[in-house]
């Protein structure tokens, strides 16, 4: 490295550095490190970790020069779950694979999905019993969940395999976690009950869909779902399909990208509108002057839903994904430094969010900062919810059409209050998650 010194964010500790920190209160420890600076070194066990916290600076790494980094050892030890899909690959193929799959997300296949989404949002706010005590962020998990396995097998072909994938996500999900902060990889490999129940679910979601990938070919044609997309997909030189596992694999990575970060979005707005009542009574008015007679929101009607958007924009704030992390593939520079090959950089839309340079009072929330007089005066590159380059989320859109709907349609019968009492915690696991988000549905 080169160039004058960057400064280090004090409180590591020999040979740990600021691990234990990170691991105790990763929110904590980023916002710190936002104060040191546009680069910030930070250590995580012995080898230094570089904090970008300038807009400009993630823009150079996630955009203008995102060929020289791939996501590094988390991913890696996420790919051990997900397979080789699009989430946790990189360089070439990964390129081919994202090339390949983006017809699924276009923006003429969500009206198909969004049927499904108001289905399933429909059939849950019958479900549930008004004055009951909802766990929301485990309800927002099971929708998100049913919701991506729905409209990735739409066909009743594949009835089996849904409720193979209800059963067995979360445990995939649960193992993603449990690994990526994991300090001592081998336990992996050990005959662990974590370890023996992830093996067992893994082998039942392997035959599961692959039976449902061989149905699918056997019967052809388009079912209107995003596995016939998946099938459909030619390569554009070679004109070949893509091999069954590899189906398998974006499969699996698209329910577990589709299921937890929507989960988590919507648990926090059930969470800020039942603290919140005039924002909530707004916006239900505004569902309902869009809705009329109807009990669910349908895609139709997201561009009539301006607050409802103004608040999960607030919301995908404050609860963005805590860190996208980088690892250089070769000697890069970076803000006019020369790093080597393998040096880790960590950008954190959650501290650039909460970076008050960008956002007034940023802690508190605050939609009308998205309503229109307001909205032109921030700047974009200080928003990252989905990320921006070559690995941005595909499901952007996937993801409006579920919230809004989800959001609309339950706030349009029910209003939220959150348990007395109870305080609650954010976790970073894949997502800034809620903990435990206990809260009573009252119909209205
Ligand atoms: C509120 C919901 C969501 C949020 C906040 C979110 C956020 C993100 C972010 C920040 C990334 C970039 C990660 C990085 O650069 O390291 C990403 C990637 C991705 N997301 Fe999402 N996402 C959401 C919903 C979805 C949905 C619904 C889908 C699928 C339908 C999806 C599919 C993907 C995929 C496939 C990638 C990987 C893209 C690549 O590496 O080429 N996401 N998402």
């Amino acid at each position: 490295m080169s160039g004058t010194a960057i400064p280090r964010l004090p409180g590591g500790v020999p040979g740990l550095g600021h691990a234990l920190a990170l691991r105790r209160d990763p929110f904590g420890l980023l916002l710190r490190a936002r104060a040191w600076g546009d680069v910030v070194e930070i250590g995580v066990g012995p080898r230094p970790v570089y904090v970008i916290n300038s807009p400009r600076v993630i823009r150079q790494i996630l955009v203008s020069d995102a060929a020289h980094y791939d996501k590094g050892s988390l991913f890696e030890k996420a790919s051990a779950v997900l397979g080789n899909g699009v989430v946790t690959s990189s360089g070439e193929f990964h390129r081919q694979q994202r090339r390949l799959i983006h017809p699924a997300f276009q923006s003429t296949r969500i009206p198909l999905y969004a049927e499904v989404m108001t289905a399933l949002a429909e059939e849950l706010s019958q479900a549930w019993q008004p004055g009951r005590h909802l766990r929301m962020d485990a309800e927002m998990h099971r929708l998100t969940i049913t919701t991506a396995a729905r409209t990735l097998f739409s066909s009743r072909l594949a009835d089996h395999a849904v409720t193979e994938i209800q059963h067995s996500l979360p445990v995939f999900l649960s193992t993603i976690t449990a690994r990526a902060l994991s300090p001592v990889p081998l336990l992996e490999k050990l005959p662990t009950p974590g370890n023996r129940r992830f093996a067992r679910a893994r082998q039942r979601m392997l035959r599961a869909v692959l039976s449902v990938i061989d149905d699918y070919r056997a019967v052809g044609g388009d079912q209107g779902d995003l596995l016939s997309m998946l099938l459909a997909a030619r390569d554009a030189d070679s004109g070949r399909a893509m091999p069954r596992e590899q189906v398998y694999d974006e499969a699996v990575t698209f329910m577990v990208a589709a299921s937890e970060s929507t989960a988590t979005a919507l648990s926090w707005a059930f969470h800020y509108l039942g603290n919140h009542r005039a924002v909530e009574e707004r916006v239900r008015r505004e569902v309902r002057d869009c809705l009329g007679e109807r009990a669910a929101a349908r895609h139709g009607d997201l561009p009539r839903l301006a607050r409802l958007r103004q608040v999960l924009h607030e919301v995908l704030r404050l609860h963005p994904l805590a860190l996208l992390p980088r690892r250089a593939l070769q000697d890069v520079e970076v803000d006019g430094r020369h790093y080597p090959r393998g040096t880790q950089f960590f950008i954190s839309p959650h501290a650039l969010h909460r970076d008050r340079r960008h956002y007034a009072a940023p802690a508190d929330f605050d939609p009308d900062r998205w309503a229109p007089d307001r909205a032109p005066h921030i700047d974009p590159e200080t928003y990252l919810p989905f990320g921006v380059g070559r690995h941005g989320c595909l499901g952007e859109s996937f993801a409006w059409s579920s919230m809004t709907i989800t959001l609309a349609t339950l706030l349009n019968r029910f209003s939220f209050t959150p348990v007395p009492g109870h305080r609650i915690r954010e976790v970073m696991a894949g997502t800034s998650r809620p903990c435990h988000l206990p809260m009573i549905v009252h119909p209205c």
